[in-house]
């Protein structure tokens, strides 16, 4: 072994090192060039079959061979190190220029929409908003209301009933089949002159079609103070059809029975629609005057004092005022029909 042979080595070892291109290859490298088995270390230990005169020279040219290749290997590994973060810095870049993803917002049920719209229209005309229990007793629900036990009203509303007495023992207990218990719940608690309107869910044990659901919202009004006429009920609601349907809603009224009211009527609304179409007349609502029985039960004197009440279905109105055509859309929870109504 002389210099040259060494040169040679050095040449070899720097090409190998120059080919190994990631950190992995650069440690086999070390352990095969620079190792305790590697290949200078047996370079060393070829001194012993030396002349001992040319030792020392042969030692110096093994050893600047180590630290030739132990420097070559240190700015190859700083060399690889370096690359590798450009990579990584250049692979995770965020392109700040890039248009920004929108955020989905949700948005109201139609229900909850046209509930607040109603009761923001009566809110206007000076009303109060109340609320009242979705589990009821009979007494609130028919009896008090001038519907007793037996009476063929009762046949008009198909009812759950929960159990047959409360606990207090004071008659069944039901879902409410209307938003009407509330009339005497509030004339329970205020004294003339009442103005309120109580939006609530209610149930009937009916079957499903397009117009009946057995759960739906109502939305009471009870109107009572002195000299209250029939004509103060159809201003009112004429108000109302105007602000909720369209400005040129007209209202009438044609006979209705409600044994809670005398004389009973029912509420027919004729509107344009979004899309500048007339309707004809439709539906709307079961109002009247209260009847002088419920006054008394609310403990109120029917000699001094008159009102009206109303009850509409609050997803009627949403039916009539998009120009939907089955009431069972509402409560499907299908998203293409409800974000049409965003
Ligand atoms: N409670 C009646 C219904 O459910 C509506 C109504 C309320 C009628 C008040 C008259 C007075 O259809």
């Amino acid at each position: 072994m002389d210099n040259q042979d060494l040169q040679q080595v050095a040449a070899e070892a720097l090409a190998e090192l120059e080919s190994a291109s990631d950190l992995p290859a650069l440690t086999r490298w070390k352990g095969q060039w620079l190792g305790d088995k590697g290949k200078v270390r047996a370079l060393i230990g070829n001194i012993r079959n030396l002349a001992t005169d040319q030792r020392s020279a042969y030692g110096q040219a093994v050893n600047a061979l180590k630290e030739q290749l132990e420097a070559a290997l240190n700015e190859r590994e700083a060399g690889l190190k370096q690359s590798a973060l450009h990579h990584a810095l250049a692979s995770d870049t965020v392109d700040i220029t890039l248009p920004g993803r929108p955020a989905e917002m949700g948005h109201m049920h139609v229900i909850s929409r046209t509930i607040r719209e109603v009761t923001s229209a009566f809110v206007q005309m000076g009303f109060q908003i109340w609320e009242g229990p979705e589990v009821e007793v009979d007494r609130y629900n028919f009896e008090l209301l001038n519907i007793p036990a037996e009476h063929p009203a009762r046949s008009m509303q198909d009812t759950f009933y929960i159990s047959d007495q409360d606990k207090r023992g004071t008659g069944s207990l039901l879902l409410r089949t209307h938003t009407s218990p509330n009339q005497m719940r509030v004339m329970e608690q205020v004294k003339p002159p009442i103005r309120v309107v109580v939006p609530g869910r209610c149930y009937r044990a009916e079957r499903t079609d397009a117009t009946h659901e057995f759960y739906f919202y109502q939305m009471e009004a009870l109107v009572v103070a002195e000299k209250v006429t029939l004509a103060d009920l159809k201003g009112t609601l004429a108000t109302f059809a105007r602000l909720v349907f369209s400005p040129d809603a007209e209202v009438r009224f044609v006979c209705g029975y409600f044994s809670y009211v005398e004389p009973g009527v029912e509420l027919m609304v004729r509107y344009t629609l979004p899309n500048g179409k007339r309707t004809n007349w439709l539906e709307l609502l079961g109002a009247g005057m209260v009847h002088p029985n419920v006054l008394r039960n609310g403990g109120i004197d029917p000699d001094k004092y008159s009102g009206f009440a109303f009850g509409m279905g609050l997803e009627r109105v949403a039916l009539l005022k998009y120009g939907i055509d089955d009431i069972r859309h509402f409560y499907a929870n299908d998203l293409r029909f409800l974000e049409q109504f965003g």
